[in-house]
């Protein structure tokens, strides 16, 4: 089976991937190839993120390697979380005081419309390519489950009635940016 790094050590992350990835590529996380150091983040695009995590990987441990950006765009905070969305409440990636800021700069917004948007990058024999999946959705205005991880709590994507963290991991996989922009990867790995 061949083997690629995923750049993360979100078990999240990679349980979601493992699961729309299939049988056909074994996905190594960060620890798994001995990588225990923060790869550095500091572009400010997503796809400047994804592309920085993925060469780190190529250019230190020699892996064909894919990485991802997540954000968080809200509308009626001009974009913000955005690419910042991690450290949205300070440093510490702490999603849960993430996520009471981003509902205490909510309150009495009437516009709660937002989306949730991943690139991922893949550098994969010697080529770069990058994948972008989106989905639109609102804010809510107090968390409801505890399922998934980060803003999911917060986020209800468009057309459901459920927010992310109250959704089985199939049926947000099959809406969701990053089960999206993974659904992209996927066709490319299949035209090889
Ligand atoms: P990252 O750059 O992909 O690690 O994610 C940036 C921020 O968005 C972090 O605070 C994550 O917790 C959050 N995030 C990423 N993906 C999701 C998701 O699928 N649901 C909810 N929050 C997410």
């Amino acid at each position: 089976m061949q083997e690629i790094v995923f750049a993360t050590n979100n078990q999240h992350k990679l349980s979601e991937i493992r699961r729309i990835v299939g049988d056909r590529y074994r996905i190594l996380s960060l620890n798994e190839i001995g990588c225990h150091e923060d790869i550095p983040e500091t572009a400010d695009t997503l796809m400047g993120n994804a592309l920085q995590k993925a060469r780190y990987v190529k250019e230190h441990y020699g892996y064909d390697c894919f990485a991802d950006d997540t954000g968080l765009m809200v509308d009626a905070l001009g974009g913000a979380p955005g690419v910042y969305s991690a450290r949205y409440a300070g440093p510490g990636h702490d999603s849960v005081a993430n996520m009471k800021l981003l509902l205490s700069n909510m309150e009495g917004r009437t516009d709660r419309s937002a989306r949730f948007v991943t690139v991922i990058a893949l550098l994969l024999g010697g080529k770069e390519l990058t994948f972008e999946g989106k989905v639109e959705g609102e804010i809510l205005t107090s968390p409801e489950g505890d399922g998934g991880f980060g803003y999911d709590p917060v986020f209800r994507p468009e057309g459901q009635e459920l927010s992310f963290a109250l959704m089985t991991p199939d049926a947000k996989n099959a809406i969701s940016h990053r089960g999206r922009a993974t659904a992209e990867l996927l066709k490319y790995l299949n035209t090889l």
